[in-house]
């Protein structure tokens, strides 16, 4: 077993919960949980064992981690180390703040992936060795699990793909650099990938529609959005249902002009969906920024409701400009975050410039002009290749940024980042200790849900409020976007009393496997704003 625990990390806690009470209430808490994890978090996804597995590119030189097991990896292809002992990818573990060593063997260079129904990480593609591989991670609850890796396994080779999974189980995977076209995973026939026009259709010189932004409509449908337009897409038929409106202005918010973009939270019952998407680079940034001139980002963010029968984006503006952001959705169902990022310049190596350490919250419930909210900045440029995920306890994990070829932690303008920080909203400061609820019952997680189904909560508060019931399903980040990112506003009776500060709530499972992919869920309730942490509930 070879696990790196922080030795001063008991020193750390209580320092940072001495600066909570000094900033709480004031914009969020940053506390550096791991000063380095020996390798760049370019790509994070939680798993339902509150582990988070990390990676980034065989291609990057050496980390600063060894592989386990004394392993080596031989690649007469690699363009930085044909022989490399380093490891390129860790587990992290939130409980315990340690990481160990995973083995990835071929490049997962700007891949993509998603959980499975049952857990299991999928990864999928990335460049040159590992352009048509399928990893898979089955999370355990030792040291003893790794990653299979599953050579030629794609119909394509997929690097800056798009995965979301869909309402019978499986990941489709759309476009990638010079791929549009799409595939599911597993694949259910022979057939390899399916022609995606649109992908055509939106590439201009910069290739702006990479990472498209893809989610799940209420419907069933697939939203996607490229470059600077949208439209709303039966996989089953490969159909193009409705076509939506250019986003005002007409820049584009994909990779590398790298806006980000979230499916807003989802009420029940689920007959209405709104995306968001914020910030990116202007056209023509990447063309400027290679010749040494570095654009302002955009400020601007769009919302349209896409199940809307005349649906039209509404335009906003944000405090700040940023290209690179990342947006988490917070379990409070009613907030935004959006971290990471520059002020400057695009995506691409050596490409951004500025950092903007200010993460903003936006509530889209908010007062039109006043939905925004800067937050206390973190002390570490976070520019291209960092990424941001959301844990179960509510504080977001931010890790990444490296703008290099290599690994470079001297002599350049934004040395390669090897830490991991985390960011506490607000609603985990002290003075809400009276509103947080805390889930008492069940008792034993994860919860098996069942679509439909009403089931009971029992959780304490010191002053019951305002309750609602909120489900997350945790992201597969990369790229300033978070692949299967979704949060469902579950249906609910009135609270009542279960004794001294405890209460039941009685809570209605999504309907469908449309409104609820199958998978892991962090289920959350809610009191006046302030979440509980979340418990896992498991749907199929
Ligand atoms: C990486 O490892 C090298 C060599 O062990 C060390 O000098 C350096 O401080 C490490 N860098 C980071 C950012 O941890
Ligand atoms: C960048 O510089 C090259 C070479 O000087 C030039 O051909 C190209 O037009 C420039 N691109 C932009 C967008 O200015
Ligand atoms: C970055 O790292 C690579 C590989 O170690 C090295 O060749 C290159 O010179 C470094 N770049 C800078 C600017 O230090
Ligand atoms: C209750 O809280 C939700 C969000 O948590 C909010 O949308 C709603 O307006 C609140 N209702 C009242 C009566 O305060």
């Amino acid at each position: 077993m070879n696990l790196s625990c922080k030795s001063s990390h008991q020193a750390l806690v209580v320092l940072s919960l001495l600066q909570f009470m000094s900033a709480a209430g004031a914009g969020g808490l940053w506390t550096i949980l791991q000063s380095s994890i020996g390798i760049s978090a370019m790509h994070m996804q939680l798993l339902h064992n509150d582990r988070i597995i990390i990676f980034d590119r065989t291609d990057f030189g050496l980390s600063n981690l060894s592989l386990p097991a004394g392993r080596c990896r031989d690649d007469p292809l690699d363009q930085a180390l044909k022989h490399d002992c380093s490891a390129h990818s860790v587990e992290y573990d939130v409980l315990s703040n340690c990481y160990r060593p995973l083995t990835i063997l071929t490049d997962t260079w700007c891949s993509s992936g998603a959980v499975a129904a049952d857990g299991r990480l999928i990864q999928t593609g990335g460049f040159n060795d590992g352009e048509r591989v399928v990893r898979i991670f089955q999370p355990c609850s030792n040291a003893d699990c790794d990653w299979v890796e599953n050579p030629s396994t794609l119909a394509v080779r997929r690097w800056y793909a798009t995965n979301q999974i869909l309402p019978d189980g499986r990941a489709i995977i759309v476009g990638g650099r010079r791929q549009p076209n799409y595939e599911f995973y597993p694949k259910d026939t022979a057939a390899g990938a399916f022609s995606f026009p649109f992908l055509v259709e939106t590439r201009d010189p910069e290739e702006n529609n990479l990472y498209p932004f893809v989610f799940l409509n209420v419907d069933g449908n697939l939203f996607i959005f490229a470059n600077n337009r949208a439209i709303l897409f039966d996989y089953t038929t490969s159909s193009v249902v409705r076509t939506y409106p250019t986003i005002p202005g007409g820049d584009p918010r994909n990779y590398p002009s790298t806006g980000s973009s979230v499916l807003l939270p989802v009420s029940s019952p689920a007959t209405e969906a709104e995306v968001l998407v914020c910030g990116g680079a202007p056209k023509g940034s990447y063309n400027l920024a290679t010749n040494g001139t570095f654009v302002r980002a955009l400020s601007t963010c769009a919302r349209m409701k896409i199940t809307d029968p005349s649906p039209a984006w509404e335009m906003e503006t944000m405090p700040m400009a940023r290209v690179m952001g990342d947006m988490i959705l917070l379990p409070t169902g009613t907030d935004v975050l959006i971290v990471n990022g520059a002020t400057a310049g695009t995506a691409g190596w050596e490409l951004g410039r500025e950092p903007v350490l200010n993460p903003v919250v936006y509530r889209p419930g908010g007062p039109p002009g006043d939905r925004f909210a800067v937050q206390n900045p973190s002390s570490i440029p976070r520019l291209y290749h960092s990424t941001a995920v959301l844990l179960r306890d509510g504080r977001v994990v931010v890790g990444g940024s490296n703008p290099h070829v290599y690994y470079n932690f001297s002599g350049v303008q934004f040395p390669t980042e090897l830490s991991l920080e985390a960011f506490s909203p607000d609603y985990l400061g002290p003075e809400f200790s009276d509103l947080r609820p805390q889930i008492e019952a069940p008792a034993v997680f994860p919860m098996e849900l069942s679509y439909g189904n009403c089931f009971t909560l029992t959780f304490t508060a010191g002053a019951l409020r305002n309750v609602t019931v909120t489900m997350i399903a945790p992201a597969f980040a990369t790229h300033s976007f978070s692949m299967n990112q979704r949060l469902l506003i579950l249906a609910i009776g009135e609270p009542a009393s279960a004794g001294v500060s405890r209460y039941e709530v009685k809570a209605e499972a999504p309907a469908a496997p449309v409104i609820a992919p199958p998978g892991y869920y962090m289920l959350f309730v809610v009191n006046e704003g302030v979440p509980s942490e979340g418990a896992w509930v498991h749907i199929q």
